[in-house]
């Protein structure tokens, strides 16, 4: 069977890319899996200065499979998805991401844990949680308000609008806007420009941009995790992705 989480060292970073294209990259509880190990790998290979998440052609990630939240929903701190949100929090070298297509749920709000996010024009960011009867994760109900502001934080965690990547670069959750053809070479060159640069020195700095946020993001997390867990058992959740499930067969 084809993998579904591609790895491969690039230079001085390795490349993890989501990739089950036909079902617009949405995350599986084994694709969880796969990705923690991604960066575990990653973390303990001294050679490699930083990891690079990226999916297929035209699409970052759905989000989370919503098969899968009828099937085996998360229930703790131990889940798949728990576990992958810890090891990219955790994770002490710098995180690159390239997105390009839709970035749903947790294709967006993983982003706010990278350091460097490169976009092309046909990125598309939504969080439609609400909609789904459930709430904000990742720490995004702490850190979208502080990045944004409450007002355009409310328009996309509470109304699930979603935005562009011109729109999420002007927010300052996107670095730069590329054009498709070109976001595989930027991020190439800004993992060479890490790896030209001394290793202790970046990871400490990587440590103290985060430091001021590091226990209320845990903190933010813990709430949100709680909520979530509790809200995927609600009727409003029920009825949302049994919805989506008979429309699509
Ligand atoms: N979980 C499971 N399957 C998903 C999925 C998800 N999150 N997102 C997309 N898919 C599947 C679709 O069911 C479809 O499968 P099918 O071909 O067997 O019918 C396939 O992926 C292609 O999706 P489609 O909706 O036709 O593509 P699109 O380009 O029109 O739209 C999205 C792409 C991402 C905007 C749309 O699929 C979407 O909104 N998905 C749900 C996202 C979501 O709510 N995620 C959870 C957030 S918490």
């Amino acid at each position: 069977m084809e993998a579904r989480v591609l790895t491969e060292v690039r230079g001085s970073t390795l490349r993890v890319a989501m990739n089950r294209p036909e079902k617009k990259n949405a995350l599986t509880l084994d694709m969880y899996g796969e990705l923690t190990a991604a960066f575990s790998r990653a973390a303990s290979d001294d050679a490699i200065r930083s990891l690079w998440i990226t999916g297929a052609p035209g699409v970052f990630t759905a989000g989370n499979d919503l098969g899968d939240f009828m099937k085996a929903p998360p229930t703790g701190t131990d889940s798949p998805v728990m576990r992958f949100l810890e090891a990219l929090i955790e994770f002490k070298k710098p995180i690159i991401a390239t997105v390009d297509g839709p970035a749903v749920g947790v294709g967006t709000t993983m982003l706010l844990h990278c350091d460097f996010v490169l976009a092309t024009d046909r990125a598309r960011f939504q969080m439609p949680f609400t909609k789904l009867g459930l709430v904000p994760e990742a720490a995004s109900s702490l850190l979208f308000p502080q990045l944004v502001g409450r007002q355009r934080a409310a328009k996309w965690l509470l109304l699930g609008h979603p935005f562009d990547g011109k729109e999420a670069c002007e927010a300052g959750l996107v670095l730069k806007v590329i054009a498709p053809e070109g976001l595989d070479s930027a991020a190439e060159a800004l993992a060479a420009e890490i790896a030209a640069l001394p290793r202790e020195a970046v990871q400490l700095s990587k440590g103290l941009l985060r430091r001021g946020q590091e226990a209320a993001v845990k903190d933010a997390m813990a709430q949100e995790g709680a909520l979530f867990v509790e809200r995927l058992r609600s009727p409003e959740t029920m009825e949302a992705l049994m919805s989506f499930m008979t429309k699509r067969g």
